[in-house]
């Protein structure tokens, strides 16, 4: 127990006694939570938080992947601030508002080619929700030879989500076992993860033989398929798995080919996380449905959308009584504060260049993760723009995991922590996702942090 010594201290303390006895935290096993210290996040600037007893950490991932601009960005807090002296909030059901109207233009004029319309909801999960029942009820309208395309293809290892249709297309056992009564029934496709080829195959020779499975799979079921669903180049919370080139744009002509909507779940990937603004544009890849949210205010408030190609919207047209319409809305969908945000964050890409002044970044990066390889127990070290992941195994050279009571993963977090850093593992790989606008220097401190944790933690092992 700390023993408080000032009122800042007193504070603090009272502050988490209170988190404890209120709080349930998401992803977190609560009997851990209430026994330890834990930290509890009061301000923020740029790439560095600062905790309630005034210690400062640099942010390695993007408080949940979303932060953009850094903290308490200038632009994003006016814009913000401009829009609460108008209105915090009015509905689009039935209405509409001026920042929802000009963020979706702003939407479409950086979204790949081909994708027309806007569909907003609030996280990622409700994203991809929508996403999966436009799909659907697409291919029901369409006439009555498509009426039995009702299932949905994804890759095995996906993560879309934690509402039920979002999590029937996800594909991590540990999170989604238990809810598998629940689930509507999906079909599932390897998914192309070269550090562990479940097809038995080494990238240097397989002829990128995944994507030729995932057409023996497309091909099988393509009369009863509404839609595919993929995070485009990289599967986040699999562990950062890096797609091989080429495999996108393999499936995207696959899904045109075998007559299936593709949608890209971009909610980790969107908003320049790949270095580019989406993940789908360095395969030249125009999905038929996007799904977006993390990035899309900057970190600042939630706010989702979906977008659609005006194929797939003219799918829902027709006279009033037919019941075309797309049954579905969320009480804060276009939310104006959030949609402010969004355009302030979207507008200041151009202004200051983000995506150019990340790619030295990026390379940065990579060279510093160099020497992370010849750790004696980083089995992977995979990198796609600025999302990272570094797998830390028992045996490098067999790839024997670590057994989850080591709780290796978390120990790295932890020593982090202590040297003022604040990442999230996924299970034992470490995960690193700085702001897009974090400084070379704190980049430096962070590789410097992780590396030093990593070593700390595995050599006691
Ligand atoms: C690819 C992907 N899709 C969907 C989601 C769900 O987003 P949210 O947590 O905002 O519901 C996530 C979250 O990590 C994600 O990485």
């Amino acid at each position: 127990m700390r023993v408080p010594q000032n009122k800042k201290q007193r504070t603090a303390d009272r502050i988490e006694r209170i988190d404890k006895k209120y709080i349930w935290h998401p992803f977190t096993q609560m009997r851990d939570w209430e026994e330890e210290p834990q930290l509890i996040i009061e301000r923020g600037a740029g790439s560095i938080l600062t905790d309630t007893h005034g210690k400062k950490y640099i942010d390695g991932v993007s408080s949940l992947w979303v932060t953009v601009h850094g903290h308490r960005k200038k632009e994003i807090d006016q814009a913000v601030a401009k829009q609460l002296k108008k209105i915090a909030h009015s509905t689009l059901l039935g209405l509409s508002n001026v920042p929802a109207i000009l963020l979706a233009e702003k939407l479409m004029a950086i979204a790949p080619t081909g994708l027309a319309k806007v569909f907003y909801s609030d996280s990622g999960s409700t994203s991809v929700e929508i996403a999966l029942k436009i799909a659907f009820q697409y291919w029901q309208q369409k006439g009555p030879s498509f009426r039995r395309k009702t299932g949905f293809l994804s890759l095995r290892e996906a993560y879309h989500g934690d509402t039920i249709g979002s999590v029937s297309v996800g594909g991590i056992d540990l999170f989604h076992r238990v809810y598998r009564p629940l689930l509507f029934a999906t079909r599932k496709i390897e998914a192309p993860f070269c550090y562990q080829c479940g097809l038995g195959k080494t990238r240097s020779s397989c002829g990128l033989a995944c994507a030729k499975d995932a057409e023996r799979v497309i091909r099988k079921h393509s009369r009863t398929t509404a839609a595919l669903i993929i995070e485009p180049l990289v599967q986040g919370a699999a562990g950062m798995i890096v797609h091989p080139k080429g495999y996108l744009k393999k499936l995207r002509e696959l899904c045109t080919r075998y007559g299936i909507l593709m949608i890209a779940d971009e909610v980790a990937t969107g908003f320049g996380r790949t270095g580019t603004m989406f993940a789908c544009e360095q395969e030249r890849v125009v999905p038929d449905i996007m799904a977006v949210a993390k990035g899309i205010t900057g970190g600042y408030l939630p706010l989702a959308a979906t977008l659609t190609t005006g194929e797939v919207y003219q799918g829902f047209l027709g006279e009033y009584r037919e019941f075309r319409t797309f049954f579905h809305g969320h009480t804060y969908t276009g939310n104006p504060l959030a949609c402010a945000a969004a355009i302030a964050n979207i507008d200041l890409f151009r202004k200051e260049r983000t995506l150019a002044r990340l790619q030295p970044k990026i390379a940065f990066l990579a060279e510093g993760l160099k020497r992370f390889r010849k750790l004696a127990h980083a089995g992977d070290v995979r990198q796609k723009g600025f999302m990272v992941g570094i797998e830390l195994v028992k045996d490098k050279r067999t790839g024997e995991p670590y057994p989850p009571e080591e709780k290796v993963g978390i120990r790295v977090t932890k020593a982090a922590r202590e040297r003022g850093l604040i990442i999230r593992p996924l299970g034992n790989v470490i995960v690193l996702m700085p702001p897009l606008s974090i400084s070379r220097k704190e980049l430096g401190t962070l590789l410097d942090i992780v590396y030093g944790s990593i070593r700390t933690v595995t050599e006691s092992c």
